[in-house]
């Protein structure tokens, strides 16, 4: 996610931006920059890296100024560079912009622009913001941003600045975090409480759709309209670490819970307005292209290769293509069968794991055509294959990755029905409804996380216990896999995935009275098949958590408790079932006193093989 900081007051704007924005370092950033009106005109100094960049970049020229905004940028669309680094001017220089979020249609903005004369310096969705508030002025600031407003379309939080308007900011949010801090003669706005926290505790948090006008000595909110807003002010008692974490006691806490934007954020800008197709503009791919390859191949590491394996799935049934997964770490050393009819596919959240990254460069060295899913535009990964599709998960700060995992499904449906679509193996109005699903997915997910209390339960009655199961069939065992995984890496808990189906094969010698089994059961094709293996555990004296779908009614019979997640497509509901998991796997960490957000022996990105 970017950093944004605003100030307007008596002293210097650029300590106080400086400040604010290392006070956002840990949301993850590429690039910063600042823009500080100086009396005259509006400097905008900005630089690609860390903020000791950008430091050294001013030194010796530090912007003077009253007013200001800074920016720290996680890049979604365009590589990290000193360009496309925010702020971001018109033409003329006399307006400037930063932004947090994806302005969804940017693309049919930026061709209207350009037609009218307008020159870019980036390749951002932001730059356009400030191109059309300039199209749009007609001497009164704050009513060229209503209008503004009403033209883009996507998730935002934003900052704008005038060189005609030099005593004010006006700035609002959609579906992006935006606070304003009330200080004495002087305000400050932030898209996260850590940057004004040493300055101010009393803030406003601005609503979607509000619009607020900031000076130095006023602060003046209404709604898109223009309509007055009486806010209360909220008054901030947390210290700055929990600031961070948004409140949550573990980024990894917070990440969960950041799930239904983060998914929204990656499926609302690929989903047609019409809701009859999925848009993948950065591949543009063609029958031909699609019929050219006779295999793929899904490669990665941990939770990216468990959801490679959902993607195999969606991909194989919904376009008929064959499609092998396998370990980043094994796949070199199987002697692969690769060459130009292969399409090599890499996951990796980081982009940046030396397993997946040597797989993806052995796959090009034999021939194969590389398409990387990533979190982290500019990865090594992202540089090294032919195409990327990105997630737009903002920064996972948390070892144990769970946005990453989610919005990674979500990108596998997403390319698997775009596929089909290209080779017209899939019905339109089987389509419409897979889409129709989907766009419900972000809400399921806040409903799937409201249901927490049975789940801390158990993680305290079984979180004391060495060994836990969990067991699935298809799609259900793919989840198993990474629930066990969550539970292994931060609580320790030895816990092992088992196809439900195969544990007659042996490993049910280890299924003894007490021993709790996390048995999924939400795809209905191979439900009574699941059912029968739960019968198995349940009759060696297993303690059985079911997680089954909405209008389950039947499992309950069978097990010591049911966890429901709600309904949908048999197709997507792993990316429901996983939240529990998820969960589960958290307070049972909590449980045992673990370091959640940095367990033992992990590294948030493996970069050694
Ligand atoms: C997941 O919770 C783990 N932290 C780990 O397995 C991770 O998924 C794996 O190292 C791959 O990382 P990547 O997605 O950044 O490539």
């Amino acid at each position: 996610m970017c950093g944004i900081v605003g100030y307007v007051g008596t002293n210097q704007a650029t300590p106080f931006l400086i400040e604010g924005l290392t006070k956002l370092e840990y949301r993850g950033y590429d690039s910063a920059g600042i823009a500080v009106f100086d009396g005259e005109k509006i400097i905008v100094e900005k630089s690609v890296g860390r903020l000791a960049s950008l430091k050294e970049k001013i030194a010796g020229h530090v912007p003077q100024g009253l007013i200001g905004i800074g920016h720290t940028r996680w890049a979604t669309h365009g590589r990290p560079s000193d360009l496309n680094a925010h702020p971001h001017t018109d033409c003329s220089g006399d307006f400037v912009v930063v932004h947090n979020g994806i302005i969804e249609n940017y693309l049919s903005l930026k061709e209207k622009l350009i037609k009218k004369g307008h020159v870019f310096k980036s390749e951002t969705d932001t730059e356009v913001i400030a191109h059309l508030l300039e199209e749009l002025y007609k001497g009164d600031f704050e009513a060229a941003v209503r209008e503004v407003l009403k033209r883009i379309d996507g998730s935002y939080s934003l900052v704008f600045m005038s060189r005609n308007d030099p005593d004010k900011l006006i700035c609002t949010k959609q579906d992006n975090p935006l606070v304003i801090g009330l200080g004495d003669g002087e305000n400050f706005i932030a898209s996260d409480i850590p940057a004004i926290i040493t300055r101010t505790r009393r803030t406003y948090i601005l609503n979607d759709g509000e619009v607020a006008v900031v000076k130095k000595d006023s602060v003046w909110i209404t709604d898109r309209e223009g309509i007055p807003v009486t806010k209360k002010i909220f008054e901030v008692n947390w210290n700055a670490e929990a600031a961070e974490k948004g409140g949550y006691e573990h980024f990894m806490l917070k990440e969960i819970h950041e799930q239904p934007k983060a998914v929204r954020n990656t499926m609302s800008p690929r989903i047609a307005k019409d809701g009859a197709s999925i848009v993948m503009s950065e591949l543009k791919w063609t029958r031909e292209y699609l019929d050219s390859f006779e295999k793929i191949f899904i490669v990665a590491c941990g939770t990216a290769y468990h959801a490679g394996l959902v993607g195999k799935y969606y991909i194989e049934k919904l376009t008929r293509i064959p499609v092998e997964v396998d370990i980043a770490s094994e796949f070199r050393y199987r002697s692969p069968i690769i060459n130009d009819r292969t399409l090599m596919m890499v996951v990796s959240q980081s982009g940046e794991t030396s397993d997946t990254l040597a797989a993806l460069k052995e796959s090009k060295r034999l021939g194969a055509r590389t398409l990387a899913i990533t979190n982290v535009v500019g990865s090594s990964i992202a540089r090294e294959a032919d195409q990327v599709i990105y997630t737009w998960a903002g920064p996972e700060i948390a070892v144990a990755s769970t946005k990453a995992y989610t919005t990674q499904l979500i990108t596998m449906f997403m390319l698997a029905v775009y596929m089909a679509g290209i080779k017209e193996t899939l019905a339109p109005e089987r389509t419409r409804e897979l889409i129709a699903c989907l766009r419900e997915i972000p809400a399921q997910i806040s409903e799937a996380l409201e249901d927490v209390e049975p789940i801390k339960t158990f993680a305290k009655e079984y979180g004391f216990n060495e060994d836990v199961f969990f067991i699935g069939r298809s799609l259900d065992y793919d989840v198993a896999m990474e629930g066990a995984l969550k539970l292994k890496e931060i609580s320790y808990i030895h816990a092992e995935s088992y196809a439900a189906g195969e544990l007659k094969h042996g490993t049910l010698a280890l299924i003894v009275e007490g021993i709790p089994v996390i048995a999924l059961a939400t795809q209905k094709s191979v439900y009574e098949k699941t059912l029968s293996n739960i019968k198995e555990v349940k009759a060696r004296d297993a303690i059985v958590i079911g997680i089954a779908a909405q209008d389950d009614n039947e499992l309950e019979k069978y097990v010591d408790h049911v966890i429901k997640v709600p309904q949908t497509d048999e197709l997507l509901i792993p990316i429901l079932a996983v939240i529990p998991l998820q969960l589960l796997a958290y307070y049972a960490a909590i449980t045992r006193g673990c370091d959640v957000d940095k367990p033992r022996n992990l590294a948030k990105s493996v970069t050694v093989e």
